[in-house]
């Protein structure tokens, strides 16, 4: 049976007062559950692969989240950026995805504007007005009365409620530095962790309103992060070279006993799953990338957390809720809609200790 686009109920900005008193709401609220969603990143409109849509669509999920490098944008150039989100609009599988689901999106560097960029991108509260202008925004959403795109959103009654929190990890995260040390077997070797506790990810704005998202009351939580939470060993960006915001994250999750929370990424150009126990906290990264274009050499690469096998068959991700059964399957999808890898999770396996 198709599924109905869940509507939109209400949307809503709270003052920081308001959150420090743990007034918390998420920003845009639906009636509907959701048993289906799907996401993606990593698409470029000119290479000219847009069957991934064909697989996508044949889920017929409710939501489906762009998660980042939705677009390769890569300029400061504000009229080039537009056409080049100009040429996503310009690809039919998309514009069927946006009128069948509700479309969520949070970006990544190359949407951004910039290549691994972070806040001193100089047009970045240009892109962002752009960014929200393309995925259509209401012009009053608290998407735009802030700086960056992070956003929450909730779906369903209690018991079937879904919370999908999207994450900016570019507006506005300082300068990391490069590896100095001769790359190690298995990686690719561009980034380490910095000790440098000044370095920030999300920003302190961005950080109030996320613990403040995790005491929204909730049965199901998806963290989307454009980059890799967990899989921090291969070189390239992640939660890991910051790894005091990395600690962060996992200790609001369990200081507000966020049950059911994991996470979903992209970036990477291959599709793995990552598992890693958080004293006793079960936590998962889903990362599905790319949705255009893959690369074998950075799927080879290691990762100790990873649960099962790397795939770099063009892909995106799907998240199916059985909530009678109280679990999860994660599965990676390609263009045909076939399911590559699939991943049985309990919610009684993602409560937090
Ligand atoms: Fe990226």
């Amino acid at each position: 049976m198709k599924q109905a686009i869940p509507l939109l109920l209400s949307y809503l900005i709270l003052s920081n007062a308001q959150l420090a008193q743990g007034q918390a709401e998420a920003d845009f609220q639906y009636e509907q559950a959701i048993s289906k969603v799907t996401f993606g990143a990593c698409f470029n409109p000119r290479m000219q692969k847009p069957a991934i849509f064909d697989g996508i669509l044949k889920q017929d999920s409710a939501v489906f989240v762009f998660i980042g490098d939705n677009i390769y944008g890569d300029t400061t150039d504000m009229e080039l950026l537009k056409r080049k989100w100009g040429k996503l609009e310009a690809v039919e599988g998309f514009r069927q995805l946006r009128d069948s689901t509700t479309l969520l999106a949070t970006w990544d560097d190359h949407d951004y504007g910039v290549n691994d960029g972070g806040k001193s991108y100089a047009k970045r509260e240009e892109s962002e007005a752009i960014f929200l202008d393309f995925f259509k925004d209401p012009q009053d959403s608290p998407r735009r009365q802030r700086e960056g795109v992070y956003g929450s959103y909730v779906f369903g009654p209690a018991g079937q409620r879904c919370q999908i929190i999207l994450l900016d990890t570019r507006y506005f995260r300082d300068e990391l530095p490069h590896t100095k040390a001769k790359k190690k077997k298995g990686t690719v070797g561009w980034y380490e962790p910095t000790e440098d506790r000044s370095k920030t990810l999300l920003g302190e704005a961005q950080w109030a309103w996320f613990e403040a998202q995790l005491q929204v009351p909730a049965d199901i939580r998806i963290l989307a992060s454009s980059i890799q939470v967990l899989a921090q060993d291969k070189g390239m960006e992640n939660w890991g070279n910051v790894p005091h915001e990395q600690a962060r994250l996992f200790e609001l999750i369990k200081k507000h006993k966020a049950h059911h929370t994991f996470a979903i990424s992209g970036d990477v150009h291959f599709s793995e799953l990552s598992q890693r126990d958080i004293d006793g906290y079960s936590f998962y990264d889903f990362t599905s990338s790319g949705m255009s274009h893959t690369s074998k050499g950075w799927a080879n690469c290691v990762n100790p957390y990873r649960v099962g096998k790397a795939i770099w068959e063009h892909n995106a991700g799907l998240i199916e809720i059985d909530w009678a059964a109280e679990s999860i399957q994660l599965s990676a999808i390609n263009s045909n809609g076939d399911k590559l890898f699939t991943h049985q999770l309990a919610f009684a396996a993602l409560k937090v200790h």
